[in-house]
């Protein structure tokens, strides 16, 4: 497959190929994912946010550790895809599938304890529109964990640079840091992984 149609594909699902696209997205980032996901700490009292699901590799175990699990993502058969896998979660009350872009969240101010999102800051139209908007919506000492491929190794993949904006691990702190987030880490499971998890705070209080 040419690899415009799979970056396409990889920044914005759609029919058939989109589908495809999500198992395979589960199958190559299940590793990054179980690991982003384990750095949230999850309670079963916390109301998590992930963003940019896609094929919806964290969603089982988001919804087996925390009380409410919230999904949203710019593709339309991402959700409806979710909508049908999860229908006892969400009839439960215990998870909700939205339409909708990190830019402009659909969701009121301090609405999570917890945001993750993994592989989605290649295309998003500006770190700090997004990151502003996770702040936003995280409740005061919630945390936010990104989890991403840095431009070192993205530039190597070839990607074509107008679907995908390849970001440095100094660019996406820099980013958290403007938008008000501290206590900025980064995690990986050893030095020679490829990928980086961040995993950033929302001050308590905002002074
Ligand atoms: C490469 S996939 C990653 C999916 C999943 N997080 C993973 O790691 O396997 C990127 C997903 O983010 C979504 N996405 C991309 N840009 C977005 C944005 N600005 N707002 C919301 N979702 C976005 C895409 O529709 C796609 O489903």
């Amino acid at each position: 497959m040419p690899l415009r149609i799979i970056a396409q594909q990889l920044s914005h699902p759609t029919g058939f190929l989109g589908r495809v696209m999500g198992r395979l997205m589960n199958r190559n980032n299940a590793k990054m994912n179980a690991f982003a996901v384990d750095l949230l700490n999850l309670t079963p009292i916390d109301r998590v946010l992930d963003v940019g699901f896609g094929g919806g590799n964290t969603l089982p175990s988001l919804i087996a550790q925390a009380e409410f699990v919230a999904g949203i993502d710019r593709s339309q058969i991402m959700i409806r895809q979710a909508k049908a896998r999860y229908a006892d979660a969400i009839a439960a009350g215990r998870a909700e599938f939205r339409h909708g872009t990190v830019e402009a969240l659909p969701f009121e101010a301090a609405s999570f304890d917890k945001i993750i999102t993994v592989n989605t800051i290649y295309f998003w139209r500006s770190l700090e529109a997004g990151f502003a908007e996770a702040h936003r919506v995280l409740r005061p000492g919630g945390c936010a964990v990104v989890g991403f491929l840095p431009k070192s190794h993205m530039d190597r993949m070839g990607m074509p640079t107008d679907i995908f904006t390849a970001r440095a691990l100094e660019e996406v702190v820099s980013a958290l840091e403007n938008t008000k987030f501290v206590d900025i880490r980064m995690e990986r499971p050893q030095p020679t992984t490829s990928w980086n998890i961040v995993i950033a705070r929302r001050r308590l209080t905002d002074s």
